[in-house]
């Protein structure tokens, strides 16, 4: 086994490795060294540690935290009335009836301390004039937060900073805090090829790693995993995830012999600038009071939901997508609007309307989408921009309890990656973060405290392998081009068969971020497949209404050759 230079896994070793250094990689990492600062975490990153999913979040960070020193008492910047009761049920309604309360509970309690903690950290989150809350104050007016307010909340509790920059600002503070421990050995370009296990998979304990660095294969040895890995919007051809969102942690987790649940939810959000890259446009824009309008100006949300432009998630990026499908297509295509640099000109299509907001307003409240919409030749304050849904975030992925355990020992996940149930069929806006923050506090937790035993988890095993005999090579243009056509926001069961046994025919043999888009994709349309009528995320257009009664339970899936670990 080549290892590390002193990282040889031993009996008593005391040292967790730590995949993904988006926001749950990093506060697993800080959390375990405050509670056990003798044990050494190794943090791995597939790029530079400064790219993650993280970075790319805008709206914010949902908490309901009580007011701050210098905040007035009766009288916060937020709504009076809020609650961490409501919190929980809009987080519940969002999850469409499969979130499971427990793990929602855990989150939404957990919240204000994990705010508190990252201001400790040095998070500096905005804030605002409590007499006008919707404008950010100057600096050291007042140490009130700022609240803002995105679809399906039922009051104003986004948390944000920069304005809309909540992610890179929450990453840029605990990167600098990950680089000035000593205890943290940070390696960059790193890939992880292979959970290590000390038995078969199914039956083994997770006792390191395998990676690919530029200086070759090699192996690090530790007693806890972690997989921070985020999510796999690469499989789609519109989506606001950056490259490395391959799915690699649920590859990885599913080759172990660890149980996956929730597959078939994978959100699209509404509106991604339509132009190459799909940047996010966040829905914090609509908060504020935006609309999503036709190409002759007509706001037509209100057509679908009686929330308009806020209603749900899923439901206002299929009002888009439906409304793109049966008005010639869509925003994109050969006359898909102005090169990076040039003027913007008037196209079909959807169109988020924020020029009532005011170009003060705008500058001051977006100022990175302010200055994104202009790099693409808009004027965002003067006319409306073209939008087009774009996938986001995985619901679905390795199914852990509440201390992101997952079913194989020694191997947790925490963050996009897993699956503890909390989103449901549909994640509620600026929930992910605060998952990335409060289950990354408990699973560092967990380790410190010894691990814990691997929970048990129903699971149907699954033979992907008797699906068919790969035979034909494949671009991953064409993979997201099938699960664009047929896994995405409109699916039918034609398509979905037609996808499972073109995927069935694949050869994973290129790429590995390939082979693991690959095996994401197969998982994802065979629960696709499973789940009878629609639900939050996973929509059925040949059958548009849910089954009556309750939602079908959640449905995890094992490796069926692996499948002991996963079946009570
Ligand atoms: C956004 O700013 O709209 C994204 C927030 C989220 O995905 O929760």
């Amino acid at each position: 086994m080549t290892r590390l230079p002193g990282t040889a896994p031993t009996a008593d070793s005391a040292r967790a490795v730590v995949v993904g250094a988006g926001v749950a990689g990093l506060q697993t990492a800080l959390v375990l060294r405050r509670l056990d600062p003798r044990r050494e975490v190794v943090l791995l990153a597939k790029a530079g540690l400064a790219e993650s999913n993280t970075r790319y979040a805008q709206g914010g960070i949902a908490a309901v935290v009580p007011p701050r020193p210098g905040e007035r008492a009766g009288a916060p910047t937020g709504d009076a009335a809020d609650s961490v009761a409501a919190h929980i049920a809009d987080t519940l309604a969002a999850g469409a009836g499969l979130a499971d309360p427990h793990a929602v509970s855990v989150l939404c309690h957990g919240a204000a301390a994990g705010i508190d903690a990252l201001e400790r950290a040095g998070v500096a989150f905005d804030t605002a004039d409590p007499a006008n809350p919707a404008a950010p104050a100057d600096p050291g007016t007042t140490a009130a937060l700022a609240r803002g307010r995105e679809a399906a909340h039922s009051a104003a509790r986004i948390l944000h900073i920069g304005g809309d920059a909540t992610g890179a600002g929450l990453v840029d503070a605990l990167t600098a805090a990950v680089r000035a421990d000593a205890g943290i050995r940070i390696l960059e370009h790193a890939f992880v090829t292979r959970v290590l296990l000390d038995g078969v998979p199914g039956r083994g304990r997770a006792v390191g790693v395998e990676v690919t660095m530029e200086r070759g294969l090699e192996q690090i040895g530790a007693d806890a995993v972690v997989l921070a890995t985020g999510g796999a919007g690469r499989l789609f051809e519109h989506t606001t995830n950056p490259d490395i969102s391959t799915g690699d942690g649920v590859a990885l987790a599913w080759r172990a012999g660890a149980v996956v649940a929730d597959l078939e939810f994978f959100q699209f959000h509404p509106t991604s600038l339509d132009v190459p890259g799909n940047p996010l446009v966040s829905e914090a824009v609509r908060g504020e009071g935006a609309r999503l309008v036709d190409a002759d100006g007509r706001a037509f949300m209100t057509d679908h939901h009686l929330d308009g432009d806020l209603a749900p998630r899923d439901v206002v990026a299929r009002g888009i997508a439906r409304h793109l499908s049966s008005h010639a297509g869509s925003n994109s295509g050969p006359d898909s609007g102005p090169a990076p640099s040039g003027p913007a000109r008037p196209r079909p299509g959807v169109r988020l309307d924020a020029t009532a907001l005011g170009a003060g307003f705008l500058a001051r409240r977006f100022p990175s989408l302010t200055a994104l919409t202009a790099l693409h030749g808009f004027d965002w304050a003067s006319d409306p921009v073209p939008v087009v849904p774009a996938a986001h975030y995985w619901m679905g992925g390795v199914r852990t309890d509440t201390d992101g355990r997952t079913t194989v020992p020694g191997l947790f996940a925490v963050g996009e990656v897993a699956c503890t149930g909390v989103h449901g069929a549909n994640r509620l806006a600026s929930n992910s973060l605060l998952e990335g923050v409060v289950f990354g506090a408990r699973c560092a937790a967990a380790i410190a405290a010894g691990g814990g035993e691997a929970p048990r988890f129903d699971a149907e095993p699954l033979d992907l392998e008797a699906e068919g005999t790969p035979t034909q090579s494949f671009t991953r243009r064409d993979l997201q081009a099938l699960m664009s056509d047929h896994a995405g926001i409109l699916r039918t069961e034609a398509g979905l068969d037609l996808a499972r046994k073109h995927l069935a025919s694949y050869r994973a043999d290129t790429d590995p971020e390939d082979a693991n888009l690959l095996l994401c994709a197969r998982l994802l349309v065979h629960a696709a497949a499973a789940r009878a009528g629609s639900c939050g995320a996973h929509f059925r257009a040949d059958q548009p209404d849910a089954p009556p009664g309750p939602p079908a339970p959640s449905r995890s899936f094992v490796h069926a050759a692996r499948a002991s670990r996963g079946t009570p």
